[in-house]
């Protein structure tokens, strides 16, 4: 393995989108995001997903590395709301009224500062709007340090009905170090609330933070294997002081060395399949009934920036508030990073600061990457059906080369034909080598990604 990882751990895209977002580029203006709106209509996928983003925060923890601010006073909570409102009264008369809504997710900072009824208002907005699919997602972030079981049961009154909830560590002198509070409820009284109305329950956990080891980390995951939630997320501690200056307080404490991070990872992995959760992707695991898993086992799983999908659940993501990054099929949007000229902005028109018109063969080739991305394979033919297209004019519209294969190949990482191309289990770790072979872009890139490991 460490020939492997020399050879493969150079910087690649992490492709949770195609392009990925350092291509985007101020050219792309609020009109063009009037017209990719517009085009909508016209493509796949028919239904419609919805994005909140709320950067609001009580505290903030030293490792985020999400877009989050501390809490604002009510008058501009309240301004943000209104604009919220507004950039959805912006967006609605450019959408076909005929399309269903499959999601609604919101993520942030943390939506679960706002009040369950100024929510429920949002959600409302929508699906007054529009007719939605048979039980559409509609899902929340929730920092349960917080909460109380009123609040929960108002969340569930207000139609959720999936709860990622972030968790990160159990070990209370773990969350100090990273100046964040543990649960206020025991989660057993969370699970019971929401188990009562059949609701998702994801529990994110977060490994290479100050003072974890391999062995507290996995007495952590253990613990949440016993409560059993539906899909729990192991990330990655991603440390970016360059772009949040608050991680540094975390080197004060100390970090985990790079071998003891990647044993949090591997135990926890262990453990959670040995208890009979699946891996989806690196990090994300299931139990065998969802259907996520049964999705991955058709090979029909998809992915967009909230997460993993299933061809029920899959949409063109319209998406609302500071940062927010819409993903349609022609193009991406995304809207200023600053709450102020956000508000400004949408009382003027829309947000737009930046995004990217995707080229027809760019299209194709996202769809590649994210079927080799998600299910760890493809199959030229069924690439050809889905896309109507011949299996020759996708591989010219992707960087398509037999060579580079091979080599993949004789390294141990891919099988391939002429007809489909699997990654190996123990390949799956370059799995973003791989998909940087098929992308064009990458032949004469000059942005900066990170390393795979
Ligand atoms: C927006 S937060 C979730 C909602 C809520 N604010 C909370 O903290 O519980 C989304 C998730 O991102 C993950 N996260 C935050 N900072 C991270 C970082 N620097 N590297 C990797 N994952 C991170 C955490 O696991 C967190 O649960
Ligand atoms: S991890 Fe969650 S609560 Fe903590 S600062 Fe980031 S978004 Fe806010």
């Amino acid at each position: 393995m460490s020939d492997l990882l020399k050879k493969y751990n150079t910087p690649v895209p992490r492709y949770t989108s195609y392009p990925p977002a350092n291509y985007f580029n101020e050219s792309f203006t609020a009109k063009d995001y009037e017209s990719a709106l517009d085009a909508s209509n016209a493509s796949e996928p028919q239904h419609l997903s919805f994005y909140f983003h709320i950067p609001f925060c009580r505290h903030l923890c030293y490792y985020c590395g999400c877009n989050s601010f501390a809490m604002a006073k009510p008058d501009k909570t309240d301004r943000y709301i209104s604009a919220l409102h507004k950039e959805i009264d912006r967006v609605l008369p450019h959408i076909d009224k005929k399309r269903k809504i499959a999601q609604i997710h919101y993520g942030g900072g943390t939506p679960t500062v706002l009040p369950a009824t100024i929510l429920k208002e949002l959600n409302d907005h929508l699906l007054s709007t529009f007719p939605h699919i048979d039980q559409p997602e509609i899902a929340i972030e929730c920092h349960p340090g917080y909460l109380d079981e009123n609040y929960w049961q108002s969340l569930t009154g207000a139609g959720f009905n999936r709860f990622s909830t972030g968790i990160q560590d159990f070990d209370e002198k773990v969350l100090k170090a990273s100046n964040r509070k543990p649960s206020l409820l025991p989660l057993e009284t969370i699970f019971q609330i929401l188990r009562q109305k059949n609701a998702g329950i994801n529990l994110d956990f977060l490994y290479g933070l100050p003072l974890q080891t391999a062995d507290s980390f996995v007495k952590s995951i253990s613990k949440a294997i016993e409560l059993q939630p539906d899909r729990l997320v192991t990330f990655s501690y991603a440390h970016v002081p360059w772009v949040n200056k608050r991680q540094l307080l975390l080197e004060k404490t100390g970090l985990p060395a790079q071998e003891e991070k990647s044993r949090m990872y591997e135990q926890a992995r262990e453990i959670l399949t040995q208890s009979g959760y699946q891996a989806i992707g690196l990090d994300h695991f299931v139990k065998s009934s969802d259907e996520l898993y049964t999705a991955l086992q058709n090979r029909q799983l998809h992915r967009n920036f909230q997460g993993y999908c299933t061809r029920r659940t899959t949409g063109q993501v319209y998406a609302f508030g500071v940062t927010a990054i819409s993903q349609l099929s022609g193009a991406y949007a995304q809207n200023s990073k600053s709450i102020d000229d956000y508000i400004e902005r949408i009382n003027q028109g829309f947000a737009t600061v930046k995004g990217y018109f995707l080229s027809e063969d760019e299209q194709i080739t996202r769809e590649v990457i994210e079927t080799l991305m998600c299910n760890y394979s493809f199959d030229w033919q069924d690439l050809s059906e889905r896309l109507a297209l011949s299996v020759e004019k996708i591989k010219q519209a992707t960087a398509y080369n037999p060579v580079r294969f091979q080599e993949f190949a004789a390294d141990g990482i891919i099988s391939f034909d002429d007809n489909r191309m699997d990654i190996k289990p123990e390949g799956r770790l370059f799995v973003r080598n791989v998909a940087a072979a098929l992308d064009k872009l990458m032949l004469y890139t000059d942005k900066v990604f990170s390393k795979p490991v």
